[in-house]
């Protein structure tokens, strides 16, 4: 008996193989169990004698039982191991890394110099109050600066009461809430996004703008020129910038100017700060008495400058790129060519 159920102990191989063999012997209905309940029956000297001897090949079955049990467990745990293991010294794989885009990268590097200045930066909403992106830049509604625009309008419920809306077509109307915003004197920049129906080569119905607003008692068009040569110089990383301003004429500025930099093209390579050639690069001028009214600043006490510059624009010349839709293509190959992804 005894050694019947040793060996089958032994043999089992694996825990349900081995709960069977002690069900068998000890369980309820078990061989040994039953032989227990047989002791009840016989004469005390019998008794004494076989329970004695069946308490010893009890122990000694569940001995066996427990100790199987645990090298069971062993045996397994070591497969797991051997079937598990990991090399801590192999090298990692190696992940892209994300990075900034090069617009916003730009971005940043602008209102830094323009920080440095004293400059804080404003902010306004991209769906823009036709009132705020037009009529309080002294455009009214039948003056032809608004065909020029090429405005997406916000489409309207009917029964909608509501000013009429446009995505922003310039930074321009954050000049009017940073001056409700803050009063005067004040000089900020506007960094962001605008919008016009416009795509080509050099044209994205998306870009961005940054505008530049300086209030202040004798504010004047030598600041803004003094301005504008700093960023650039910061900016294109030269000491020798020479910037033109050209009269033109925008509604919010009275004297307006387009401001061009030199620079050269040779063999198909920009060149800032030196040559024949002049790039335009933003829009300028005197802020419009008007301007300054609709923000709520007396005219008669303040004067200021403002610009708005196309950030799209002046990241293709520093980093000497040819086509503006591809910054906005999302193609992984054109960032690595140009060093803006790994
Ligand atoms: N808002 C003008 C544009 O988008 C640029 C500009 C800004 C011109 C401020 C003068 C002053 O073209």
């Amino acid at each position: 008996l005894r050694s019947a159920y040793l060996t089958r102990i032994a043999d089992a191989a694996d825990a349900p193989a081995l709960e069977e063999v002690r069900l068998a012997a000890l369980g309820k209905k078990g061989e040994i169990s039953g032989k227990m309940k047989e002791l009840g029956k016989m004469s005390p000297e019998e008794r004494q004698t076989t329970g004695a001897a069946l308490n010893r090949v009890r122990d000694e079955i569940d001995a066996a039982l427990r100790a199987r049990r645990e090298g069971l467990e062993n045996a397994a745990l070591d497969a797991r191991l051997a079937a598990e293991w990991l090399d801590v010294t192999l090298p990692g794989r190696p992940r892209r890394q994300g990075s900034i885009h090069p617009v916003s990268q730009v971005m940043e590097e602008v209102t830094e110099i323009f920080a440095d200045m004293g400059f804080a930066v404003a902010e306004g909403p991209q769906v823009e109050s036709d009132w705020f992106n037009f009529d309080a830049l002294n455009i009214p509604p039948e003056h032809p600066a608004r065909q020029e625009h090429d405005t997406f309008f916000m489409a309207r419920a009917e029964g909608d009461d509501r000013p009429p809306h446009v995505l922003r077509t310039h930074t321009s109307p954050v000049q009017v809430r940073a001056m409700l915003d803050q009063g005067a004197p004040v000089r900020v920049i506007a960094p962001g996004r605008v919008y016009r129906m416009d795509m080509d080569q050099t044209h994205t119905p998306m870009f961005h703008q940054v505008e530049g607003m300086a209030i202040g008692k004798d504010i004047s068009m030598a600041n803004l020129k003094w301005t504008l040569e700093e960023f650039c110089r910061a900016f294109f990383e030269v000491d020798n910038v020479e910037l033109r301003f050209r009269a033109s004429h925008f509604p919010f500025t009275e004297p307006s100017a387009e401001v061009d930099i030199r620079c050269s093209w040779e063999g198909g390579k920009l060149t800032i700060g030196e040559g024949e050639s002049w790039l335009e690069i933003l829009g300028s001028g005197m802020m419009h008495p008007k301007v300054l009214r609709a923000g709520g600043i007396d005219p008669d006490q303040w004067q200021g400058f403002a610009f708005g510059m196309g950030i799209d624009r002046i990241a293709m010349l520093k980093y000497g790129i040819p086509d503006l839709r591809a910054f906005f293509e999302s193609d992984l190959r054109w960032l690595r060519h140009y060093g803006f992804a790994a």
